[in-house]
């Protein structure tokens, strides 16, 4: 497979390089290798993709489409994913880090996002209000315009996916930028998507990083609208260079997710839905349940099957179908998660499992870090408080339900949660009372092209996915027809 070599962005239609000359190169985070080299895209670039998307949107081409036709070339886009699913599935595996095995889940569910914003593009519809007039007042959807999209790199593909799907329903034009750090799957989608029927334009790719076409993008007055997903700090610039030309925003901001387990939870799902809800993708998950909440009473044996459990995530070569734990996707992402681990560590608290980086082996040359619990971390400690984005979990006592929805509310964040209880009520209580857009009982992680996903406070705004999804690139109009044939005389 074609993971290697040199690669080219997508805009207007045609491969290009960047005007600069400027390429990066793309690590293998198992290796330390490199893997590929990309352009490095600087505002030039990103002004020449936003002209591209500008005229491809104005021109009317895709807007003025059929809503069935808009929606049949999505349905293609979800057959091309299949079509070169293990091409894909390899690529954000080698580029990323993750387990193969999740990688070709991410593949299903991009295809899915396609299929289902396909199927969506055909029910884009406005209403009819009664107003005390003899008028006839209607509401028409229309779409936004030039999306600016930003995506992180921890699912490169099924990131683009739900940017992507959803912005081409609406009849939008798009400039994609991808983490600087995974571009590849992007790349081909990119060639999915010509290949598909999407015209010339509709769909730019510029691979480079943040503060340079990143910054392009948010600032470019041509851009009616920005959708980002990544971390808090970089969503306040983008919400402030946005601001300059009054963009719509919409912010995925991450968060330090409750997973909170009651004494009557099935003992043997929550040590699984612990481990999984903290551990999927390295843990490399704005959703992860990075603090686990435990009632009191079994809290000491929860802590046991956690350590024992635990040496059941194996790590290695994510290729390997039988590993549960890639490396972290950069040198740099690794240190950061060595740096909250010692700053757990200097702060007192006790370390039950991992806790440094996994060198055994073949381990050694790649970014791998151990999955790492630690016990009795209080609530208001920094690795109680702060995004950590890697395989680091912070588990802690409670005693009551209020003292668990109380301690479950009191990070800055709230973007995801799960319940584990036999109590519906209890649970549904619970759940209700916490301040999250995601959340779930007696399971983690499960996410649907259906349903809205994003934050409360600073875990951003907007919802993506779902009907919602596609309201986020959708203007509304209102137009008044006058059915009074007598002329008003106002003069
Ligand atoms: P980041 O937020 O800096 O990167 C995400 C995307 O934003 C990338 O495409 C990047 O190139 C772009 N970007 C960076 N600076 C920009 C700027 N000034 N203007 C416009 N775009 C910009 O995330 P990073 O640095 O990779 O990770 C830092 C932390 O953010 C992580 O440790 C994690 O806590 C959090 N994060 C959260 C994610 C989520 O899914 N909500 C995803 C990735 C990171
Ligand atoms: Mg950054």
């Amino acid at each position: 497979m074609v993971v290697t070599g040199m690669k080219q962005m997508w805009i207007g239609g045609a491969r290009v390089n960047a005007i600069g000359g400027r390429t990066r190169q793309v690590i293998n985070p198992t290796t330390g290798a490199v893997l590929a080299t990309v352009p490095e895209a600087d505002a030039d670039d990103v002004r020449a993709a936003v002209g591209a998307a500008r005229q491809a949107f104005d021109g009317g081409e895709w807007r003025r489409l059929t809503h069935r036709d808009r929606g049949q070339i999505l349905f293609r886009v979800a057959e091309g994913i299949r079509g070169r699913a293990a091409e894909l599935a390899e690529t954000d595996s080698r580029n990323m880090g993750k387990p193969i095995v999740e990688a070709e889940f991410d593949v299903t569910d991009a295809a899915h996002c396609f299929e289902y914003y396909g199927g969506l593009a055909t029910k884009i519809h406005g209403e009819t209000l009664n107003v005390p007039d003899n008028a006839m007042s209607i509401v028409v959807r229309e779409p936004v315009g030039v999306v600016g999209q930003i995506i992180p790199w921890n699912y490169p593909l099924l990131m683009a996916a739900w940017k992507l799907g959803p912005a081409l329903a609406a009849g939008c034009t798009c400039v994609l930028k991808p983490a600087e750090q995974t571009p590849l799957s992007a790349l081909i989608l990119a060639e999915i998507l010509s290949e598909a029927g999407i015209p010339a334009g509709v769909v730019n790719i510029v691979t480079g990083d943040g503060p340079v076409a990143g910054a392009a993008l948010v600032e470019d007055p041509r851009v009616d609208k920005v959708a980002f997903t990544g971390g808090v700090d970089t969503g306040r610039l983008v919400m402030a260079g946005a601001a300059r030309t009054v963009k719509r925003t919409t912010l995925e901001l991450g968060g330090k997710n409750p997973n909170i387990v009651f004494a009557d939870a099935d003992f043997e799902a929550a040590v699984d839905g612990a481990l999984f809800g903290a551990f999927a993708n390295q843990g490399e998950v704005c959703s992860a349940g990075s603090r686990l909440l435990v009632e009191r009473t079994i809290y000491p044996r929860m802590l046991d099957a956690l350590a024992a459990k635990v040496t059941r995530i194996r790590l290695g070569d994510p290729m390997d179908r039988e590993t549960k734990m890639g490396p972290l996707v950069t040198e740099e992402h690794m240190q950061k998660v060595l740096d909250y681990i010692d700053v757990g560590r200097r702060e007192g608290h006790r370390v039950i499992t991992g806790g440094g980086r996994a060198t055994a082996g073949a381990l050694r040359s790649g970014f791998f870090v151990e999955p790492t619990i630690f016990a009795d971390v209080p609530p208001g400690s920094r690795i109680g408080q702060e995004e950590i984005f890697g395989p680091v979990l912070a588990a802690m006592p409670f005693d009551t339900e209020e003292d668990a929805i109380r301690i479950a509310n009191d990070t800055p964040y709230g973007l995801a949660g799960a319940v584990w209880t036999r109590d519906v009520f209890r649970g549904v209580r619970v759940l209700q009372q916490i301040r999250a857009g995601i959340l779930w009982l007696n399971t983690y992680h499960s996410t649907y092209n259906e349903a809205p996903w994003g934050g409360y406070k600073q875990s951003g705004f907007g919802r993506e996915l779902g009907p919602y999804g596609l309201d986020a690139y959708l203007e509304m109009k209102q137009i008044n027809i006058n059915l009074n044939e007598a002329p008003l005389a106002w003069y």
